[in-house]
């Protein structure tokens, strides 16, 4: 298949021209992959089980794992869940359109196709203008995952998205760089107590800080046991995974350096190619002839701790395209946005961490 890559010239504000034969691809079935706010998503029409297959087929990713619908605007809504519970009610107020994705007991119009088998279904609602406003024009609920190969980092790029799948989908939508960096927050809200699944640019802080009592599956905090069931069926799987084997280290910056160069030198005397990832804060932590020797590169800065999330899966393509096999990577506080950002990188190491 011959993949179409357009260019929208003001991101902020397309114009409708741009972005009809898109929505038509959507209409009849055919996949498109757009930027959002977060990550750039693969659509297809969440209604349709036959582009929902596609998708599943376009990015290799087992079935069993559920899509997410992105609406325009709350009438979107209605038609897709059984009821809007309370909890519910209040996230949307207060975080749609944006970077939040809530599960809701879903309507006979969903399609299983769409939520895996479930009887919930996961619904968006994206703040970025060619999102929304592409889905607007499809006149249909979009069902997206990130636009990557399953078990990528996920794109933040129409680049990425083409590295992946140019040949598999019918368009690509070019927004430039996303503006977040990491997915959506996942929050279930069908429980008595809601329940994050994935945490994201809506922290635990601000969940907690509006509804008081918030839930965290523990697919989110520690590594799984081989039988466990996490509520998002997404988080079994060892997303995220960069080519080479990762391991975080943890602890104050200057200990964490420290031991970053250790294990670095002893890895290279055993004949590995290494890689680092810091900060623009511990940078000079690390003695000019390992700069020189490895390859080092920062994901932004610890003050700014949006920097890290923007640049965290670009850093991590980048390296799958070196010869490096081993990457010591730095870790964070898991506070804030700090959460997010440790559990896609805790899975990136499959769980590898050392403290310090
Ligand atoms: O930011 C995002 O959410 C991006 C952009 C494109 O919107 N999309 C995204 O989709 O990250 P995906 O498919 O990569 O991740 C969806 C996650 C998976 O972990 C999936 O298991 C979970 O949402 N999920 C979907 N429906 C669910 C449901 N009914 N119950 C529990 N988890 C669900
Ligand atoms: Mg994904």
């Amino acid at each position: 298949m011959k993949t179409e890559r357009i260019t929208i010239k003001d991101r902020l504000c397309p114009q409708d021209e741009e972005l009809m034969k898109a929505a038509e691809i959507l209409k009849k079935g055919g996949l498109v992959a757009f930027p959002t706010e977060t990550v750039y998503g693969l659509g297809a029409n969440a209604l349709d089980e036959e582009a929902a297959k596609r998708i599943y087929a376009a990015k290799g990713r087992p079935s069993d794992n559920p899509l997410i619908a992105h609406i325009a605007d709350r009438a979107g809504l209605e038609p897709l869940v059984a009821c809007v519970p309370e909890a519910g009610r209040k996230l949307m107020e207060a975080f749609w359109p944006g970077p939040l994705t809530m599960i809701f007991p879903k309507s006979s119009r969903v399609p299983y196709g769409t939520t895996g088998g479930l009887d919930t279904v996961a619904v968006r609602m994206p703040s970025d203008p060619v999102a929304n406003r592409l889905i607007a024009l499809a006149g249909v609920p979009v069902a997206a995952p990130s636009a990557n190969t399953s078990g990528r980092p996920s794109p933040t790029t129409a680049d990425h998205v083409w590295e992946d799948m140019n040949g598999r989908i019918e368009m690509i939508i070019d927004g430039g760089p996303v503006g977040i960096g990491v997915e959506s927050t996942i929050v279930d809200v069908t429980g008595e107590v809601p329940m994050l699944l994935r945490p994201g640019a809506i922290t635990m802080e601000m969940l907690r800080e509006l509804l008081g009592e918030v839930e965290i599956d523990p697919a989110i905090v520690g590594p799984m046991s081989p039988d466990a069931h996490p509520k998002a069926p997404g988080m079994k799987y060892r997303h995220y995974a960069p080519k080479a084997d990762m391991t975080l280290v943890e602890g104050k910056p200057e200990a964490m350096a420290a031991e970053i160069c250790r294990l670095a030198r002893k890895s290279m005397e055993e004949g590995r190619n290494v890689g680092i990832i810091c900060t623009e804060e511990t940078r000079h932590w690390y003695p000019e002839e390992l700069l020189s020797a490895l390859k080092v590169r920062s994901m932004g800065m610890r003050e700014k701790e949006e920097t890290i999330a923007h640049n965290l899966y670009a850093v991590l393509r980048e390296f799958d395209e070196t010869e490096v096999d081993c990457i010591f990577c730095e870790a964070f506080p898991s506070t804030e946005l700090g959460q997010a950002i440790m559990n896609r990188l805790t899975k990136a190491a499959g769980h590898k961490i050392i403290k310090v």
